[in-house]
């Protein structure tokens, strides 16, 4: 491919920035020929060249001349529709919607082999943080243990409010929202979604296996409360919404996302605001850690241009990992330690969750906790009267504590 024709799907925070930066790039050799939007009556930027907006899909997918398109609409199953589409006709497309891409990952990887087109979408995880491509090339082997990490920016920047400022959680979130991190209906983040799709891309390039999110126990800081805060001060902990997926033998792993206890020790403790961090760890090196922004419009726009200008080099995913020997099996049959705390009206709750042991109980007429070991299968099978609104659960770390 020697020069890029661009179909611009979106022209919102992302898009806005991609139409900002391609032109700055030079030797990208890129232009952007025609954006698609869903309202052409809403007011654009100055700088938006307005010949080039139109409502039409067909205005990009139908045009000969444009060999790539790039989706950053708000929209997942829209976006669905237009990248499946456009990888039937064989053209590249570069994304950065997770939901979409979480949901419907093996059928769009089927699409590339069987019409020879190619998706990209570094920028579906963790913004401007190259985590896709260097699981892709860098770590192409089956050393890699562990993928851990802050995936999601707006519920990070609620907990450094709440714990490095000692605001209370509703003010910290109203701040998020005034300052555009967190969405007008912010559960998507806070509920722990966000980071959940990230988590199934990363594990797909991480260890080859596709798990539906639908499998995947996830759990957010909606119900944190200033006990939960006030005890995680107590032990010298922060709370953080993390991310893992974790070989736990040679021929398994497992993966969730939950509220965790981070000791000061962890590359992670020090992520805070708006920031993402991932850490990754492996049989010979031990921990490697990228940090970086996680979102927002030019950091996530820098990632896009990034895929687009691999596009010039002809650049796809292989997904070789799919392809191992001996692909590790996605397991849930591993023993956690969770603090669970809970109001009085929730005991019996909690009482009724299959605890293999009760390691400390604590009781008091407002809220008790019980700090246990469970398995993940249970969680799984509890989780919906684990999001009562008086209940809050925290994983313990357990994975290779020898080791760091
Ligand atoms: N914001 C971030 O920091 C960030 C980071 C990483 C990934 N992403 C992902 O990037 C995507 C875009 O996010 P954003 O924050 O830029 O969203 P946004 O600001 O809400 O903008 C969405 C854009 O999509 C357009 N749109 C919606 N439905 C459409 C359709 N059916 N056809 C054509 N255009 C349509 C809208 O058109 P109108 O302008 O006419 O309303 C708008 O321009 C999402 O998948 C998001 O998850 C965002």
């Amino acid at each position: 491919m020697s020069t890029i024709k661009i179909g611009l799907f979106g022209l919102g925070t992302v898009g806005l920035g991609i139409y900002s930066i391609i032109g700055k790039a030079r030797n990208t050799h890129a232009e952007i020929s025609r954006i698609c939007v869903r309202s052409l009556d809403k007011p654009r930027p100055a700088e938006v060249r307005s010949e080039l907006l139109t409502d039409r899909p067909a205005d990009i997918l139908d045009d000969p001349e444009i060999n790539l398109i790039i989706e950053v609409i708000d929209n997942a199953d829209a976006a669905y529709r237009i990248v499946s589409e456009a990888l039937r006709r064989g053209i590249a497309v570069v994304s950065g919607n997770k939901a979409m891409i979480a949901r419907h990952l093996p059928e769009l990887i089927e699409l590339q082999r069987t019409h020879g087109g190619a998706l990209l979408y570094d920028a579906s995880s963790c913004g401007s943080i190259p985590v896709i491509r260097n699981l892709e090339e860098y770590y192409d082997n089956d050393l890699l243990l562990e993928v851990k990490g802050i995936l999601n920016g707006s519920s990070n920047f609620i907990l450094s409010r709440v714990f490095d400022h000692g605001e209370d959680y509703a003010r910290a979130l109203r701040e998020a929202q005034e300052l555009g991190f967190a969405e007008a209906d912010p559960s998507f983040d806070i509920e722990g979604y966000d980071s959940l799709f990230k988590l199934v891309i990363i594990t797909v390039h991480a260890l080859g296996v596709y798990v539906s999110p639908d499998d995947v126990f996830t759990y957010g800081i909606t119900t944190i409360s200033s006990d939960d805060i006030r005890l995680a001060r107590e032990k010298d902990m922060k709370i953080k919404l993390v991310a893992q997926v974790v070989k736990v033998a040679d021929e398994s792993f497992t993966m969730f996302v939950m509220p965790e206890f981070v000791a000061p020790s962890k590359y992670i403790y020090s992520v805070d605001n708006e920031y993402n961090g991932v850490v990754i760890r492996g049989e010979c090196y031990d921990r490697q850690f990228m940090f970086g922004k996680g979102a927002g419009g030019f950091p996530t726009a820098s990632s896009i241009l990034s895929d687009v200008t691999a596009r010039l080099h002809n650049y796809r995913y292989e997904y070789k990992k799919m392809g191992y020997l001996g692909r590790p099996a996605y397991t849930t049959d591993v023993e956690l330690r969770v603090y669970i705390r809970f109001t009085p009206a929730d005991t019996a709750t909690v009482e009724a969750l299959p605890f293999t042991r009760v390691r400390e109980r604590y009781t008091s007429d407002t809220h008790s906790y019980v700090i246990a070991d469970i398995p993940l299968r249970a969680l799984i099978e509890a989780r919906e009267q684990l999001r009562a609104p008086g209940i809050f659960l925290c994983n313990i770390p357990r994975f290779f504590l020898d080791r760091d």
